[in-house]
């Protein structure tokens, strides 16, 4: 027989899992929706072309990590790496740029595909959830961005955040530090890896993001982005700094802090997490300044800002974090029947709850009163409903609150008003 086995770098969430990311998805929706942000669904694969464009082609995401094939009628396709780009190709498509009420504020969630060294926290599907912010003309709009991001960690109940930020200045700055680095790298690309040699040639600021231990050693002493910032550039980020102070949020300015996509200028930004236990999988969400990537995908320039969190991981650090809290699956009540006559006058009844909001379940086989006790209490039941034949004789339920271990006889058209009266929701 066939043993069919998941594919490199997949999981399979079910129960507290599923649970838990749509909870977590739930909670980022409704901040976004508090902060002004519309839903945009957008297709699962686009042309190679768009990511190939707008990440970079000398990104990892589209050299090393994009799922990309030929289609039955020859199209290069590739699974989309991330959200940000199809987003704008919808924005030009369906010229939503076309409107007097900029910016947008566009937020998503959706699968993304990397073909990434799978690791803890690192997946070849993962989901992000994310805002995009077009057509800005503030740098308010910047910071509301990093707000959004920092606020949804405290709402999903991170104790600490640590937030990284750094500027990547403009087009100009970033001409002048990419030249900077290519002097100061040139006598030493010899003796650095051929991932290197190759950014080296194509995008030198890419070599940043580097992570072979020996050519760390070179890295560090390579010149810094803020001495190329130019007076705008500077003026810019010092505008969204101090705004952050205003607000009373803490931040450490990481001068390292490249990003590993193309389209960024100005600010970049990344939220970390590092449990009590010292888990830490990275950056947890992160997002960024650009300015040319709605032009580049054929609409106007449209100056834009934002962000995507990695639902898995926040997934997997808040479980460690808050296993108490984590949601559980549960039910209401459980019913249980003695006999095939009562089975139905349950099985009626729970049809009944739960057209009055409760979760109901039962067994529709013949079980011992023993093991359908079990099952309610592996399903997390609150109450048990049960029935045999006197009960059904006399047009009542025996109802057991499983916790208090407390039982009661309920009129059958008293069920939904008492339960309601006890159920804490
Ligand atoms: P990114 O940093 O490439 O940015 O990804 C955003 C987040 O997705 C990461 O911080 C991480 O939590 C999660 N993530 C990335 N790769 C994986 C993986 N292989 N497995 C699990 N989680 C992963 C972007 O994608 C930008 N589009 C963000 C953005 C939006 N910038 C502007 N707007």
């Amino acid at each position: 027989m066939a043993n069919y086995q998941p594919q490199r770098g997949t999981y399979d969430a079910y129960y507290e899992d599923a649970l838990n990311i749509e909870k977590i998805e739930g909670i980022l929706s409704s901040l976004a929706s508090v902060y002004g942000y519309n839903p945009i669904i957008t297709p699962m694969y686009e042309s190679t072309s768009l990511f190939a464009r707008s990440a970079g082609e000398s990104s990892d995401i589209v050299t090393k990590e994009m799922f990309n094939f030929v289609d039955k009628s020859g199209r290069e396709i590739a699974l989309r790496p991330e959200l940000t780009a199809g987003v704008m190709r919808a924005v030009v498509t369906n010229k939503l740029y076309a409107t007097k009420d900029l910016p947008l504020k566009l937020c998503y969630c959706g699968p993304a595909f990397r073909y990434e060294r799978p690791q803890q926290g690192r997946y070849r599907q993962f989901t992000q959830f994310g805002i995009e912010t077009v057509g800005v003309n503030s740098y308010l709009s910047d910071v509301e961005n990093i707000m959004f991001g920092y606020n949804a960690l405290q709402m999903l109940g991170f104790p600490h955040i640590i937030l990284k930020i750094n500027s990547i200045g403009d087009e100009e700055s970033r001409n002048n530090y990419r030249k900077a680095l290519k002097d100061f790298f040139a006598p030493k690309i010899g003796c650095m890896c051929d991932d290197c040699k190759r950014r080296f040639e194509t995008n030198p600021l890419r070599i940043l993001d580097c992570k072979v231990e020996e050519d760390q050693e070179i890295i560090k002493d390579a010149p810094k982005m803020s001495d190329f910032l130019n007076d705008f550039s500077k003026e810019y980020f010092n505008n969204i700094t101090t705004e952050l102070d205003n607000l009373g949020v803490e931040y450490e300015l990481d001068p390292t802090l490249v990003r590993g996509l193309d389209y960024y200028s100005h600010v970049v930004f990344e939220y970390h997490y590092i449990s009590e236990e010292g888990t830490n999988l990275g950056a947890i969400g992160a997002g960024g300044h650009y300015d040319n990537l709605v032009k580049e995908v054929g609409g106007p320039q449209l100056s834009s800002v934002g962000l995507a969190f990695g639902v898995e991981r926040l997934n997997l650090l808040l479980k460690e974090l808050s296993p108490d809290t984590y949601a559980k699956t549960e039910i209401d009540v459980y019913g249980i029947a003695i006999g095939e006559e009562a089975r139905v006058e349950v099985y009626h009844a729970m049809e009944f709850l739960r057209s009055n909001g409760f979760a109901c379940d039962m067994s529709f086989e013949n079980k011992s009163m023993g093991a359908s006790f079990k099952i309610a209490t592996r399903k997390n039941a609150k109450f048990a409903l049960i029935a045999g034949e006197d009960e059904i004789k006399n047009g009542v339920f025996q109802v057991k609150d499983l916790k208090k271990q407390e039982q009661e006889t309920v009129k059958a058209e008293d069920l939904a008003e008492y339960l309601q009266n006890k159920i804490e929701f």
